[in-house]
């Protein structure tokens, strides 16, 4: 199963720069809660980024694919070249966390969502790219402290 986890704000704003553009100690425990002992596949931006944050202990993942384009290699993380071949023909669960390019590049092979939605508009450059909801089906959702943590399955049937 392919699964995605992300947080944005009102506007869709997931990003400043190559970090966050916010702290909130709810969604990070969220997200640690729901990706720890995972398997997760992030772009290189987000893997440099997060590395800037676990400088001298491990990330906290059963393993980390991490995609790049171009030639790579990776200390604690196995390069995916090819993304698409990926994501068809890979048995194991997958948490797809991020950022934007590998989002959108993800989105039509989600299984299911988990949304952080952030009850307010913060100060960034780099946005969740657009698409219809319509497509999944809303589980669950709870909120707590200005964030609904949603999460979604793609309609099958
Ligand atoms: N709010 C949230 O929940 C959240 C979560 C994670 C990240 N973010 C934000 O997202 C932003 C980073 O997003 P980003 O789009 O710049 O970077 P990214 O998605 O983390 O990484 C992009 C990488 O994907 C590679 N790529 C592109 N197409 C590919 C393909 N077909 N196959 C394999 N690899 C491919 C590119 O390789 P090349 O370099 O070779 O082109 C590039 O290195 C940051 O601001 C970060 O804070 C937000």
């Amino acid at each position: 199963m392919i699964s995605m986890i992300w947080a944005m704000d009102e506007n869709w704003l997931i990003g400043k720069d190559n970090l966050l553009p916010w702290h909130y100690p709810k969604d990070l425990a969220y997200f640690k809660s729901h990706t720890k002992e995972c398997a997760v596949l992030m772009g290189d931006m987000t893997y440099q980024s997060l590395k800037s944050y676990y400088v001298k202990k491990p990330m906290p993942f059963k393993k980390v694919y991490v995609a790049n384009i171009n030639d790579a290699s990776y200390p604690d993380a196995t390069h995916v070249k090819d993304l698409f071949t990926f994501l068809k023909e890979t048995s194991e669960d997958v948490m797809v966390i991020g950022g934007k390019t590998i989002y959108q590049l993800a989105l039509p092979y989600a299984d299911r969502l988990y949304i952080t939605y952030i009850l307010k508009t913060h100060e960034g450059n780099v946005y969740f790219p657009r698409f219809n909801l319509g497509a999944f089906r809303l589980l669950t959702y709870q909120i707590e402290d200005g964030l609904i943590f949603s999460v979604y399955e793609r309609i099958t049937s």
